[in-house]
């Protein structure tokens, strides 16, 4: 089974970004956890800061990957091309957030890509990635 993991804009900057937030971990060190949590997957992952390179990685998917775990980061919250995109994959694909998003400024409460997703799994820091790369194994082994 290959998973892609997409992060998004700003992630490259954890360990250093609001750690109060988004924890002391660096984006190395969470691709890290998740490899090591499940050794039975393949992971492939990539970050990216651009929308459009994003979009283009989701529609190279389809050929090599089973599923796709994102974090959208802020284009969570406004971007209808990464929407499109996600909507029109035949992967399934989950969000997740490290934060929880319910909880925060009111821009972040609503996320226009959930609609298109298996489900989220939002507010449990480097966790929300174990439990979202969990339940799309569960979905693919059906
Ligand atoms: C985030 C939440 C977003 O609102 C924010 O813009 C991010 C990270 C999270 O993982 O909690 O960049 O997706």
């Amino acid at each position: 089974m290959k998973i892609l993991v997409i992060h998004g804009p700003n992630l490259n900057l954890l360990g250093q970004r609001n750690p109060e937030i988004y924890g002391t971990f660096t984006l190395e060190q969470l691709n890290q956890k998740i490899k090591n949590h499940f050794p039975e997957l393949e992971f492939e992952f990539f970050q990216s800061n651009h929308e459009g390179q994003i979009i283009d990685r989701i529609h190279l998917a389809r050929e090599a990957s089973d599923g796709i775990v994102i974090n959208a980061g802020a284009l969570t919250h406004y971007s209808y091309s990464l929407r499109d995109a996600i909507e029109a994959t035949p992967l399934p694909v989950v969000e997740v957030h490290l934060s929880n998003i319910f909880a925060r400024e009111s821009f972040r409460k609503n996320s226009v890509i959930s609609e298109v997703c298996l489900g989220t799994v939002s507010g449990f820091g480097a966790h929300s990635y174990l439990l979202g790369v969990e339940a799309l194994k569960e979905h693919l082994k059906q």
